[in-house]
């Protein structure tokens, strides 16, 4: 086993713990001690299953702990190697990991800061409210999910954010609501917020920042999910952002929101829609083969 953090590869890269957050959501806790002393809000890491032949695959950093040495990683099952990486249990390793990666996010005092996770993107937005909150803000926290099965990191958010509000699309838990809407509703209110950081979806992303255009206030939005290797040649992170070519795993992740092409970016990720969908058809079948009963999303 190698590594590239130059860890002894006999302890580190090893998973600690293991949980199924939802059906296709994993949190994996990882020994790391240099990538947890290292790593900053918004970084990510890059990892490979298999030295020779495995896909690299950036994942955001969700939380970490450098006295005790390990990183969280939250991930969705949706290609080959986020199928095979949800088959690892506690005690493997994760052979080749890299990082911390990518531009930190920009943490000061700002005031108010509203911090908007949809999905998935609320495991990156997690280190960002937390610095938010650390650095003296008031944080409120919007986290939205399709269903309540599926909203994460809700206990966590609540234990240092000023307030959370929880939005399901289908009202099974908190507000019957997109993010969009409380959103607007804090923008409304005097005093509007400072800052507003948006992660998810990039539809989501995209409203977010056409919400909080029209008062001015400034909104970040991370672009992570169009990654695809995450070392700046592949050309796949490609985004326009104020009319200018960026690659999101070099100048990003993060970018102003309301210069985003979000409708270019979008037609972008669908170009591998295809293949994430047979990957995933694929893995779920081996996964019922080898364990019935594995339901089928
Ligand atoms: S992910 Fe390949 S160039 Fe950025």
């Amino acid at each position: 086993m190698s590594t590239e953090t130059g860890q002894p590869a006999a302890i580190s890269n090893r998973i600690i713990e293991k949980k199924q957050l939802s059906d296709d959501v994993y949190m994996m806790r990882i020994h790391a001690p240099l990538i947890a002393e290292e790593r900053r809000p918004g970084q990510f890491v890059i990892l490979q299953l298999d030295t020779n032949f495995g896909e690299r695959i950036p994942l955001t950093i969700a939380d970490g702990d450098p006295l005790a040495g390990w990183i969280m990683l939250i991930f969705q099952a949706v290609g080959k190697t986020t199928h095979r990486l949800a088959a690892l249990n506690e005690g493997d390793a994760i052979e080749n990991l890299l990082g911390p990666l990518g531009n930190p996010t920009h943490i000061e005092k700002f005031g108010h800061v509203v911090c908007v996770g949809g999905g998935i993107g609320v495991a990156p937005l997690h280190p960002i409210a937390r610095g938010m909150k650390n650095a003296g803000n008031r944080v409120t926290v919007i986290v939205g999910a399709r269903a309540r099965a599926l909203v994460i990191l809700e206990e966590q958010m609540r234990s240092f954010a000023d307030e959370v509000i929880v939005c399901t699309d289908d009202g099974s838990y908190g507000r019957k609501a997109l993010v969009t809407g409380p959103l607007k509703e804090l923008c409304e209110r005097s005093p509007r917020p400072d800052m507003v950081v948006a992660i998810g979806p990039p539809i989501m992303m995209k409203f977010c920042a056409e919400t909080t255009r029209p008062m001015g206030i400034p909104t970040v939005v991370s672009l992570n999910t169009i990654m695809v290797d995450g070392t700046g040649m592949c050309g796949g992170c490609r985004v326009t952002v104020g009319k200018q070519t960026k690659f999101v795993c070099v100048d990003g992740p993060e970018f102003d929101g309301h210069l985003v092409d979000f409708d270019s970016m979008m037609k972008r990720l669908s170009a591998y829609k295809k293949q994430e969908d047979t990957a995933h058809h694929l893995c779920h079948r081996d996964m019922q083969a080898a364990s019935p009963g594995t339901p089928t999303p």
